[in-house]
């Protein structure tokens, strides 16, 4: 049954009167031609040992007057769960390839310290490790993925820490977790095997790379009912040469559980990084907040070209894997802007605008378009660090435009992709030469409900959309809008400009969708429908 029982099927079409000063986007929505189904892991977090994103964000210690359970942040936890968090992808980065984890299991006062050599040169006290992790993942009811230290540990480092997280029985390796705490094994689905080898994970090339990824996932073993879906580090950006490399090294078979034993893939899916950096120079990637509308549209630019460089990854894929059984995973994405003055440099702390709000928004566009291949994504990074979700202050905690736009766009996780169709000319804004499209958007249907996702790029004017809705009729939609004075607008402790609100502009017609969106601003619509 529809929400809408006045709501007939969609067979007459009259056209639905608009405003004609204002810029219009006509689309085709095919319900009844549901695609592939995007990924739940495609909204995946990020968290390194880097800044104030452990300690501080997630970490504040038994003794904390921060709430907290074991050392753990409650609000931080609250605020995720509202978002289906599905997986978290630990501890790093670039500093995972110089983490023991040995060094992080045990009484906390007996750790030893180490030098976070590539964050702020600080001395990491190993005050959170595998236990820590994987009590935040269990309050967080989500995935860990854990990446294992290829540029500077050993194999059998690696094949340990599986063991200590993931055997059940008398093995050295779970007498040592025991004799820690933790009787039973823990579940970890995803395995990385190292971060970035190309720079920071070792300075290879991607065929030496190839060849320790074989080696470490050889001796990465699923130990009782445990599988491990190993992650080989790939390329940054578009460097489709290294994914090409990284699939002829795959292994003996193609996919996924086809086989069991040595005869399977020795890693099951190949990653890649892109951040949304707009310079001009790696030195001066300008501010968070302090930016100019020139300035926004480049960012949005560098935004949209991520469908590009997933397209390109996968057309290499396909070569070798028409079948689309090895999984394409974005375990890094983001902006990456200046930090905030008076920050340490090393620790990558920005606030975040509305700005980063649309590029999360029409990150997700392209991730639900590729969703027969991309199999995973994970945000740069969940707190404090980058494009955070949320910033912690003292006890205070914000929730940023991004957060938003994750939560608003949760109905997406495990749907059916709809094909969303642009027809004749869509609004565009020249920046420099490119055209940028100012109208991104998506859908996708499960449980008789289709989620649809409209972001108007344009800074300074509204859009009608019309969605010309195929294939079923279409019950009373509702609408929640994400948006805000000026692309500038900011989240704080004391001041929340950035919130979500009923979208009221939103409408339906004899079959036609019909929103208006404000200048710069993000909505999602839900209906019913009967296919
Ligand atoms: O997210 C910050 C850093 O960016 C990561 O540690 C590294 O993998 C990437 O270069």
């Amino acid at each position: 049954m529809l929400d809408d029982p006045a709501a007939g099927p969609a067979t007459t079409r009259p056209a639905v009167p608009t405003d004609p000063t204002s810029p219009q986007v006509r689309a085709v929505l095919d319900v009844d031609l549901p695609g592939a189904t995007i990924s739940k892991h495609v909204y995946g977090h990020f968290a390194e040992h880097l800044g104030r994103c452990i300690y501080g964000g997630f970490w504040v210690g038994e003794d904390s007057d921060v709430p907290n359970e074991g050392g753990i942040r409650l609000d931080v936890v609250e605020a995720l769960k509202a978002l289906d968090i599905p997986n978290l992808r630990w501890p790093g980065g670039c500093f995972a390839d110089t983490y023991h984890w040995r060094d992080g299991v045990g009484p906390r006062e007996q750790r030893p310290t180490m030098v976070n050599s590539h964050w702020g040169d600080v001395v990491e006290d190993n005050s959170f490790g595998t236990h820590e992790f994987m009590a935040l993942c269990e309050l967080l009811g989500t995935d860990p993925y854990v990446s294992a230290n290829v540029g500077s540990g050993t194999v059998r480092e690696a094949a340990e820490w599986i063991e200590y997280l993931t055997r059940a029985d008398e093995s050295p390796m779970a007498q040592l977790r025991r004799s820690h705490g933790r009787e039973e094994p823990w579940r970890v689905p995803f395995w990385g095997l190292g971060n970035e080898p190309w720079g920071c994970g070792g300075g290879m090339g991607a065929g030496a790379y190839a060849e320790l990824a074989r080696q470490y996932g050889t001796y990465s073993l699923d130990h009782g009912d445990n599988h491990l879906y190993r992650i080989a580090a790939g390329a940054a950006d578009a460097d489709y040469p290294w994914t090409e490399v990284l699939m002829q090294n795959l292994g003996r078979y193609l996919g996924v559980g086809e086989v069991s034993g040595h005869g399977k893939n020795t890693y099951q899916a190949i990653s890649f990084h892109h951040y949304t950096v707009v310079g001009p120079t790696w030195e001066n990637k300008g501010s968070a907040t302090d930016f100019d509308t020139d300035e926004y549209y480049r960012t949005m630019v560098k935004a949209a070209e991520i469908e590009r460089i997933i397209a390109g990854h996968a057309n290499v894929m396909d070569a070798y894997d028409p079948d689309r059984l090895v999984g394409l995973v974005l375990d890094e994405w983001g902006t990456w802007f200046d930090v905030e003055p008076g920050t340490n440099p090393g620790f990558l702390f920005q606030q975040n605008t509305l700005r980063d709000a649309l590029v999360a928004s029409v990150h997700f566009d392209a991730f639900h378009r590729h969703a027969d291949r991309l199999v995973m994504a994970n945000i740069a990074q969940t707190v404090n660090v980058l494009q955070a979700m949320l910033l912690t202050d003292g006890d205070a905690l914000v929730l940023t435009p991004s957060y938003h736009v994750f939560e608003m766009n949760k109905g997406h996780q495990g749907a059916a992709v709809l094909p969303l169709t642009v027809r004749g000319e869509a609004p565009v804004h020249d920046v420099d030469g490119t055209a940028l499209p100012t109208f991104s958007g998506s859908a996708s249907v499960r449980d008789g409900h289709v989620l649809v996702s409209l972001s108007n790029l344009d800074a300074t004017a509204p859009l009608t959309v019309e969605v010309d809705v195929r294939g079923s009729a279409v019950g009373a939609p509702t609408g929640r809008l994400l948006t805000a004075g000026s692309l500038t607008a900011h989240n704080t402790a004391t001041d929340t400009a950035v919130q979500v609100r009923d979208l009221d502009d939103v409408s339906v017609e004899d079959g036609v969708l019909r929103v208006t969106l404000p200048a710069h601003s993000f909505a999602t619509v839900r209906f019913a429908v009967d296919a």
